[in-house]
């Protein structure tokens, strides 16, 4: 990983959340078992829904994680030093409403709460035509060598 104006751990952290996260949602809609994904030894376990649900929640908990640490170094050490670069700054907002459609998609599945069908079709497209996005982004800012969301000023 090239040299960053903040800490690896960071970045490793939020890739490896990200990376998970598409993964456990791209098989919460019923992928493994139709590409016999769950045929292969050792990967059984993408077939259940339940399973996969709980993973995206609990990878969904360690990003909310390290971009509260990313907001909290921002507002008190980084916004003097770093500035983000274009990529970042589209990726900032992609990210932005991933969290927020998977906020809404969490609180749509709790017990008791009835929403707007059209609503509830629109939160599930946000979420998923972001994520399509956000992996276009993201290859476009490793083709061009500039993953890093920000740099020094
Ligand atoms: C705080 C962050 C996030 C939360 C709370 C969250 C929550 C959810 C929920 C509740 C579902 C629906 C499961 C269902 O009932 O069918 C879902 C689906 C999905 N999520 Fe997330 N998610 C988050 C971030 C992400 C990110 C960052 C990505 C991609 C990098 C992602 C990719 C997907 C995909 C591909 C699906 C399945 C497609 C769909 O139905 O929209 N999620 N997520």
């Amino acid at each position: 990983m090239k040299a960053r104006p903040y800490s690896a751990w960071i970045s490793r952290v939020y890739i490896f959340a990200m990376a998970a996260l598409a993964f456990t949602g791209m098989m919460q809609m019923p992928l493994a078992k139709r590409y016999y994904l769950t045929e292969v030894p050792g990967m059984a376990w993408t077939g259940d829904f339940f399973i996969v649900h709980k993973l995206h929640y609990i990878f969904a908990a360690l990003l909310l994680f390290v971009i509260g640490v990313v907001v909290a170094n921002w507002f008190l050490e980084w916004r003097d030093k770093l500035t983000l670069t274009p990529l970042g700054m589209a990726r900032v907002g992609i990210v932005a409403g991933l969290v927020i459609s998977g906020g809404l998609r969490v609180y749509r599945g709790l017990p008791d709460v009835t929403l707007d069908p059209i609503f509830v079709l629109t939160v599930e497209w946000v979420h998923l035509v972001l994520f399509m996005i956000m992996g276009g982004v993201a290859l476009a800012a490793l083709i061009k060598r500039c993953s890093a969301f920000a740099q020094a000023r």
